[in-house]
């Protein structure tokens, strides 16, 4: 492994930080999204509701405990630490032209405290954070205008933390606005009645596109060294048999992953993009000079998060939980919440993506949402997260060794609990601390360290060579 290998925790504002009216932050479309309860699926409400428990109003309160869960991380070793910026926390509506100086100052004192500890800041633009006003009075990324308000909200952090933050990304799991049934989450994008779905999503993603282009092409010239990345959720899918339309039927299951791979690391709509166009029978419309700022927007890296695996093919059996649809795999065992565990395909995915695209690339989410216990003494056993975990770095570590894949770095998901994306549940943890809150939203917020911690401590210290939990 090389020396300098990014060996981190991943996190986002939406789910973490909390502190959602204060320091003159505005309202994000998260902050009206109510966790799933009953067998109902997260939802939306159009503004905050008496009575009701939003889980990203505290999230795990990122905002009054940021030196003590630093110091802890720092206690674990990390290289680097992901994280996002509340967009809504520097411009509380999204259009003004000033930013919000208390919310530039959070984001300060966070950055600092990180390196005064030698670690290294990972950012995400817009983590599902898009601001609330934009969903309400423009429709989101629907419309162009946002593509300006992206850029001016990317300049300003660009300059305010040139000298601070190097690695950067712009939109979070971006291809999840095809893949997942809430593009709220990454597009702010609520559909409206009788709209023609894949229309919308595709326009706005291209807006997205052309925005994550603008931020790359800022960035640059702000600071040439910053590293700056697309994010895409890898949904690794096998075919299903080795029937020849089993193949195809898995190139078709993938082609949205790389059709939004595609336009941000090639700096085009490529043949599987335009592929993808004629299936749902779209039509973008682009601005006149958009193909040359695609073409010079391109990104430096390629940050991805990667779960589990599915498969397709003809009459596969749905497997229930995966975020992304997909078949059940009779060789894989799955989570308490369906997500098939796949540590192999880890590296079968950066030898894909690396086979594609030959640019660097950062694994900025991985992990095991699992049920955890807190023992009569307070420790924490959570001999399955570290099983889970070791096996993957087992993957990225053959990725490396044998297979001669480019990868930057690591960032385990949830490196300390928080607020679960797609249900908004507490119960569903990743971390190696624990945090004292249940799905109500009650709890001190206390901080524990689980067996993990100690465990994920000596794997960095290693630089990955101790994997196991004797030694
Ligand atoms: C990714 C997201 O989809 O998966 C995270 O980028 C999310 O925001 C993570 O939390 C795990 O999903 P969940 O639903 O278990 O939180």
């Amino acid at each position: 492994m090389k020396k300098d290998f990014l060996w981190g925790g991943a996190t986002a504002a939406n789910q973490y930080e909390g502190g959602y009216n204060e320091g003159g932050r505005g309202l994000s479309i998260n902050d009206v999204e109510r966790g799933a309860r009953h067998g109902v699926k997260r939802q939306i409400d159009d503004e905050i509701m008496d009575g009701v428990y939003y889980p990203s109003h505290t999230g795990t309160d990122f905002y009054h405990h940021y030196k003590e869960d630093i110091a802890l991380f720092h206690e674990m070793g990390f290289k680097c630490f992901r994280m996002s910026i509340s967009w809504s926390r520097i411009f509380p509506r999204g259009d003004e032209k000033e930013p919000n100086e208390e919310g530039l100052k959070f984001y300060d004192a966070v950055f600092d405290e990180l390196l005064k500890y030698g670690i290294e800041p990972v950012v995400t633009l817009s983590h599902y954070e898009t601001p609330l006003t934009l969903v309400k009075e423009y429709g989101s990324w629907r419309d162009r205008r946002l593509v300006e308000f992206f850029e001016n909200y990317c300049k300003v952090v660009f300059n305010r933390y040139k000298d601070k933050v190097k690695y950067w990304m712009t939109f979070n799991e971006i291809n999840g606005c095809l893949e997942v049934d809430r593009p709220w989450h990454q597009a702010g994008i609520v559909y409206r009645e009788g709209e023609d779905q894949y229309q919308t999503i595709l326009q706005a993603s291209h807006h997205m596109f052309v925005a994550s282009a603008k931020a790359v092409i800022a960035g640059h010239e702000i600071n040439p060294n910053f590293k700056i990345g697309c994010m895409l959720i890898y949904p690794l899918s096998y075919a299903a048999t080795c029937s020849p339309e089993d193949q195809v039927a898995n190139r078709d299951k993938m082609l949205s992953t790389f059709y939004y791979g595609d336009v941000h690391v090639r700096g085009r709509y490529t043949n599987t993009c335009t592929s993808l166009l004629k299936k749902h029978n779209v039509q973008i419309q682009m601005e006149p000079g958009d193909e040359e700022i695609l073409a010079q927007g391109k990104v430096d890296y390629i940050g991805f998060s990667y779960y589990f695996s599915s498969i397709a093919g003809n009459g596969v059996e749905d497997i229930e939980g995966n975020v992304v649809s997909g078949g059940k795999n009779p060789y894989l065992k799955a989570t308490d919440w369906g997500w098939q565990i796949d540590p192999v395909g880890l590296r079968t995915s950066l030898n894909q993506l690396y086979d594609r695209y030959q640019t660097p690339l950062f694994i900025v989410e991985n992990g095991m949402g699992a049920y955890d216990t807190v023992e009569e003494d307070g420790s924490i056993h959570d001999d399955y997260r570290i099983t889970y975990i070791r096996e993957h770095i087992k993957g990225l570590k053959d990725a490396i060794e044998i297979d001669d894949v480019d990868l930057m770095g690591y960032t385990p998901w949830g490196c300390i609990d928080l607020v679960a994306a797609s249900t908004g549940e507490m119960r569903k943890r990743y971390g190696f601390i624990y945090v004292d809150k249940d799905d109500e939203g009650n709890g001190t917020l206390q901080r524990k360290k689980k067996d993990s911690f100690y465990w994920y401590k000596k794997v960095i210290e290693t630089n990955g060579d101790c994997l196991s939990e004797e030694e």
